[in-house]
């Protein structure tokens, strides 16, 4: 009996949920929801060819320098990297003293708190010290760039493809959706997630940055450069991963080997 009871109660259950589930189907099929400009305009990031991609990938140091220039120059001045220390740059070949130096002269100065007198001077970086975090009035909140492209979907092609995106609003999308013009104050781009940033475009013209080692800099170039120095900043052993796993594939393959000997001698004179 109290079984009897609970099935029908079970199956009153099932009952009501196939019942919501029926008509909130039904409902999308007759009546989906409208398409917006993000649904038909935003575009997933350009494929970047990157020395750090695939499973042999390791990082281009002279890119990474370049990259690291960009930065300096361009981004810094907006965008803070506080996951990054100065002596890590040594993984970019450079030396300690030459490292001393780039963080001495870092604009931004290291903030320091004089427990005598309660106040918080300045003083210039060292090797030690973490890229000091900026002030930035402008509109829109710039984030941390060291972990950028691991907190967004294919990373380095993102912010490849962002930085080279920057273009007119198209006509066909104004057309198709009135409403949807982009707000002042930020500027057009199909690759980011509402299509309508606030960054300015940090890169508009060929040559900005004037690369010490003769690679011809171009926006697309810069960007590439930037790309692979954030990668790095976000993932700086990705070359040791690389190299422990194949390590590790090796080791198995190796050890399946023996197995197999092993496998073999065992079962020579047993028929099976
Ligand atoms: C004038 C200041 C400024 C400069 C220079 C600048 N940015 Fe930005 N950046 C911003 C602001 C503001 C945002 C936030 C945009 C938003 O949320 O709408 C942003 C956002 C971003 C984002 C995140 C987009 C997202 O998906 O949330 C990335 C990546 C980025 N910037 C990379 C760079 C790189 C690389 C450079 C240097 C080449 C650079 N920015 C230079 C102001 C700047």
């Amino acid at each position: 009996m109290v079984r009897a009871i609970a099935i029908l109660i079970g199956a009153g259950f099932v009952a009501v949920l196939s019942w919501a589930l029926f008509w909130s189907i039904q409902g999308v099929i007759t009546d989906p929801p409208a398409p917006t400009a993000v649904d038909e305009f935003h575009l997933h990031p350009k494929e970047v060819e990157l020395a750090s991609n695939g499973f042999f990938g390791t990082y281009d140091q002279r890119q990474l320098q370049r990259g690291l220039q960009v930065y300096k120059e361009v981004c810094s001045n907006c965008h803070s990297l506080k996951h990054v220390a100065f002596r890590d740059l040594t993984q970019l070949g450079y030396s300690a003293a030459q490292l001393k130096k780039f963080a001495a002269d870092w604009s931004v100065k290291a903030k320091q708190f004089d427990p005598k007198s309660g106040d918080t001077t300045e003083r210039p970086n060292t090797p030690s010290d973490y890229f000091p975090t900026v002030y930035y009035p402008g509109t829109g909140n710039p984030p941390d760039l060291s972990l950028i492209t691991k907190a967004r979907h294919e990373g380095p092609a993102y912010v490849y493809s962002l930085l080279t995106g920057y273009r007119d609003q198209p006509a066909a999308l104004l057309k198709k959706f009135p409403d949807a013009k982009v707000p002042d104050g930020l500027y057009y781009n199909p690759y980011f997630a509402n299509l309508n940033i606030a960054m300015p475009p940090p890169l508009t013209q060929d040559g900005q940055v004037t690369y010490l080692d003769g690679t011809k800099s171009t926006v697309q170039q810069n960007a590439k450069d930037v790309a692979a120095f954030l990668t790095w900043a976000a993932e700086p052993n990705l070359p040791t991963r690389h190299a422990y796993g194949l390590a590790v594939l090796g080791f198995l393959l190796f050890f399946c080997i023996l197995a197999y000997g092993a496998y073999q001698n065992i079962w020579r004179d047993i028929k099976h």
